[in-house]
């Protein structure tokens, strides 16, 4: 693989120190790429990449975006770092209008090139042109979730990171943020994400690895980890997985 975008290794994160909720965590994601995390609940799929958007304080191991270090690099930092980081709730100002939204997103560009990266996103989003002076927090939920990423994606991020984006959505809305996914894919932009939704995501993915306690513990092409005896294993629970405490994850 050429250089990747992300490289994450032996990441080990969490809130208070000496007690890790990312145990020793390694993923690469290669240009273009859409990476997908999958876990069961509490695996620490959010812990870590908001360990890596620099959200969680990093005790050990090491973050490179394109080659560079950046790890514990200060959230508010990332996005000039070029880690534009799409949270799974309060990813929008609710009372600010659409446009300003994406205006205050933008504030890392020069002022004159704001407008008219507002009419590309426009052009990529049109539901959020027509809704261009409404309030955020009147959006439909697929509308929300879109905005969020116009706002990430309004900086030209190298890498942009997804936490759950279809939670909460209604199935016609899950569908629209992962079609959604795939077009900013083709347009050259690489996509880390954490679901729940996993036959979605894998669906849209090109590789994918499952997180148990805070650890990788399975990495494979997302197509064939469906059928994956251990993926059932370790995460859509058809067999007993590893004991929740206890276990050496
Ligand atoms: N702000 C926090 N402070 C302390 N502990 C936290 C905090 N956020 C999460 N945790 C703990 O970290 C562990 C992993 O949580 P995390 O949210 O990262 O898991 P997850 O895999 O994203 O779960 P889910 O699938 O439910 O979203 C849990 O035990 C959780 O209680
Ligand atoms: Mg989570």
């Amino acid at each position: 693989m050429s250089e990747p975008v992300l490289s994450v290794r032996n990441l080990v994160a969490g809130y208070e120190p000496g007690v890790p909720i990312v145990r020793g965590a390694s993923i690469d994601v290669a240009e273009k790429e859409i990476v997908v995390v999958l876990g069961p609940n509490g695996a620490g799929k959010s812990s870590f990449i908001k360990a890596i958007a620099g959200l969680v304080p990093v005790e050990s191991g090491k973050v490179e975006l394109a080659g560079k270090d950046i790890t514990r690099a200060p959230a508010h930092n990332m996005v000039r770092l070029g880690l534009a980081f799409v949270p799974q709730t309060e990813n929008v100002f609710p009372l600010m209008s659409v446009e300003d939204n994406l205006k205050v997103a933008g504030g890392i560009l020069k002022p004159k090139e704001v407008p008219a990266r507002i009419e590309e996103m426009y052009a990529t989003f049109p539901d959020l042109a027509r809704h261009r002076r409404i309030a955020a927090g009147n959006l439909s939920g697929g509308q929300r979730q879109m905005l969020a990423v116009a706002r990430a994606l309004i900086v030209h991020p190298k890498l942009l990171v997804l936490d759950e984006p279809s939670a909460g959505l209604s199935p016609k809305f899950v569908s629209m943020v992962f079609e959604m996914l795939t077009d900013i894919r083709k347009s050259g932009v690489t996509i880390l994400l954490v679901e729940q939704n996993a036959k979605a995501a894998l669906a849209i993915g090109d590789r994918a690895y499952v997180l148990v306690e805070g650890k990788d513990r399975h990495e494979g092409v997302a197509s064939e980890l469906w059928n994956d005896p251990v993926v059932a294993e370790l995460y859509l629970g058809q067999r007993p997985a590893t004991p929740r405490t206890g276990g050496t994850a």
